[in-house]
């Protein structure tokens, strides 16, 4: 077992409270989240990059000139080109009467009658020429648009009926969409705008409409794609359909994100998770009666507590899982005395942290029934008020109680700090913060929350002074360069923060060879990745990889390793990186933001199939802030 293990008694947290952004993983999943929505747009374009290599994109390029005119435009050169056809069809029409044939005739009969607007059928368009058939088609068409503007849908839609019997057009299909849109009608609309856009795949305004009736008859992945094809058609201009793409991902994610909550095995999270939980309490030797060597009766519920214990302390998946089951055990075998109070608060961590959180928050409660003395209790069921009911309040009190309990408990203050943390009061915090290192200096993390907390109240220099500080300290404690490097990350000090991110790998391994933490590794590649420098793309994704030998379930190390794949334009092998990210994931908000990059990510695949000649619209917008 790990090195340190042997110089400490077996690490016995006290109090678990879930992790508050900056305690364990100081929101690495956000920082990858917000580069994310920062780089949007990049999401969309990085992996159609080697498309234009291959120039796929020309047919657009060459044909996007005389191809369509955005559909406004339409009408104005609709309007502006009637006189000249018209001018143009009387000529014609004069030539046939000349001719004196039949057909001459009854051009010219239609023609009057137009302008009154008649009844246009399958038989009397047959009879027309060409010609005679789109200018027919237009005067129907406007005479459609007005009579949409008026609100007559049902007129409107008679007459871009027969506009289409006269002329197949996607304008006409688009504006009948318009009015089916108008009364609801969301089979017409899609069935209209289909035809539209199969006519003129490029069709933003048909595919917005289309978008839409998806969206209101529930097909939401449908109404994704289309909103996601207008959006880069359109270079992403339209905020409004950039904003259906952002909802539709979410409603997507979080159908999703249901369905795979209902059927996801309740299990532990990856080991650097669980310990970056356990290792946020100050360690204590385990109680009385259960340490190390104390012989038990092996059939005896104590013997399981003991065991729970003992496991916990070697920080790998297997033991960790082993530890949840021998603290189920020690309480249903019972007859644990004095000790049912921590049982019920060991059970209920381990419930918590598979994510089964009535349960857990059912268990602390017994626990603090049974013993409040137990401080520990109060502190873990505040975080699960705070996360589970979002109740501030409840939470606040349980930390009330634990102080009145036991003032001198130097655990409370620091979690009460990570409430305030999360909550933005970083006053409060970094007092709670301090006045936890005032009752006890020997634990590490008040120090490097203090000095993140300093960092957010933009006292930088305090902060990196504190980091100093604690170097001095803690000289071999890996966490303490690893929370320094993200620091200097954000600084934008990018060889500064990777010599602490190395400075901390060397200290994971030498310390807890059996069980390192990645977290700095991930770290370092983010840092490399963001630094941007030729090879660091792969160099990053290299240390993913190492980082999934060292904790295959590391939901962290997966997402990150999912963005470093499209980053390079790996769009296949990312989406499933994003899907592997939302299985890990604890939290049912954390599956939901991993499933909605794999769901753009999969929309990205989707329509790069669909609208291969989309490629240089991908390349070429150069969105910047977009
Ligand atoms: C932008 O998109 C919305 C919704 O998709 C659509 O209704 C609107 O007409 C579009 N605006 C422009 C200027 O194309
Ligand atoms: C569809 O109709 C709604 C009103 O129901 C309107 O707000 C919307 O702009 C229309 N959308 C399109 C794409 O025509």
């Amino acid at each position: 077992m790990a090195a340190n293990m042997a110089t400490k008694p077996a690490p016995f947290p006290v109090t678990a409270i879930p992790l508050p952004p900056a305690s364990s993983a100081p929101g690495l999943w956000e920082k990858i989240s917000s580069w994310a929505s920062e780089n949007k747009v990049v999401v969309y374009t990085l992996a159609t990059v080697t498309v234009v290599a291959t120039g796929a994109g020309i047919y657009y390029i060459s044909t996007a000139d005389g191809k369509r005119p955005a559909p406004s435009e339409t009408a104005a050169s609709s309007t502006t080109g009637k006189k000249k056809r018209k001018n143009q069809k009387k000529k014609k029409d004069a030539a046939a009467k000349e001719a004196g044939g039949e057909k001459g005739g009854k051009k010219a009969e239609v023609e009057e009658e137009n302008d009154g607007l008649p009844e246009v059928t399958e038989e009397s368009v047959a009879a027309l020429g060409e010609q005679e058939r789109k200018d027919l088609a237009s005067k129907l068409k406007v005479a459609g648009n007005s009579a949409y503007q008026s609100k007559n849908y049902a007129r409107a839609i008679s007459l871009y009926t027969q506009a289409l019997l006269c002329k197949q057009d996607p304008v006409f299909y688009s504006n009948r969409a318009a009015c089916y849109n108008a009364t609801s009608e969301w089979d017409k609309v899609i069935a209209d705008t289909t035809a539209a856009i199969s006519l003129d795949p490029m069709y933003v305004k048909a595919l917005n409409r289309r978008g839409h009736a998806y969206e209101r008859s529930g097909q939401h992945s449908d109404a994704l794609l289309d909103y996601t094809a207008s959006c880069i058609i359109d270079h992403f201009s339209n905020e409004t359909a950039a904003n259906a793409v952002e909802r539709l991902l979410q409603v997507i994610a979080r159908e999703r994100a249901a369905e795979m909550m209902k059927d996801k095995k309740r299990r532990l999270p990856s080991p650097t998770f669980v310990s970056n939980y356990l290792q946020s309490f100050r360690a204590k030797p385990p109680p009385q009666g259960l340490e190390d060597g104390v012989e038990l009766d092996a059939a005896s519920g104590l013997y399981q507590l003991q065991k729970g214990i003992a496991e916990m302390g070697r920080r790998t998946a297997e033991s960790y899982a082993e530890a949840g089951e021998a603290f189920d055990r020690a309480v249903e075998i019972g007859g644990l005395g004095e000790h049912e109070a921590f049982a019920y608060n060991m059970r209920g961590t381990f419930r918590y942290l598979k994510g089964e959180n009535t349960d857990a928050l059912n268990d602390l409660t017994k626990a603090v029934e049974l013993k409040p003395e137990l401080t520990q209790s109060f502190i873990k069921r505040a975080s699960m008020y705070l996360e589970e009911e979002g109740d501030q309040a409840k939470a606040i009190a349980d930390f009330e109680k634990a102080i009145s309990t036991d003032a001198a408990d130097p655990d409370i203050y620091y979690h009460r700090a990570q409430l305030h943390f999360i909550l933005g009061e970083f006053t409060d915090a970094a007092k709670d913060y301090q006045k936890s290192i005032d009752l006890d200096r020997d634990f590490i993390f008040s120090h490097i929350q203090l000095g993140v907390t300093q960092y957010k109240m933009g006292s930088v220099a305090s902060s990196f002074a504190t980091f100093r500080r604690c170097i001095k300290n803690f000289e071999r404690a890996p966490e303490v360069y690893n929370y320094y490097g993200e620091l200097l990350l954000d600084q934008q000090k990018y060889e500064e923060a990777i010599a602490k991110f190395d400075t901390a790998v060397e200290l994971e391994k030498a310390t807890k060879p059996m069980c390192m933490n990645v977290l700095p590794l991930i770290n370092k590649a983010l840092a490399l990745f963001q630094w941007q420098s030729k090879d660091a793309v792969a160099e990053a994704q290299k240390l993913c990889e190492s980082a999934l030998i060292i904790d295959p379930e590391c939901d962290i190390a997966v997402a990150t390793m999912a963005q470093l794949l499209l980053q390079q334009s790996k769009v296949t092998e990312a989406l499933k990186y994003f899907e592997r990210a939302a299985e890990l994931s604890r939290t049912e908000n954390e599956v939901i933001n991993a499933l909605s990059y794999a769901e753009a990510t999969r929309t990205q695949l989707t329509i790069q199939q669909r609208y291969p000649n989309l490629a240089p619209n991908f390349a070429s917008s150069g969105f910047g802030g977009a």
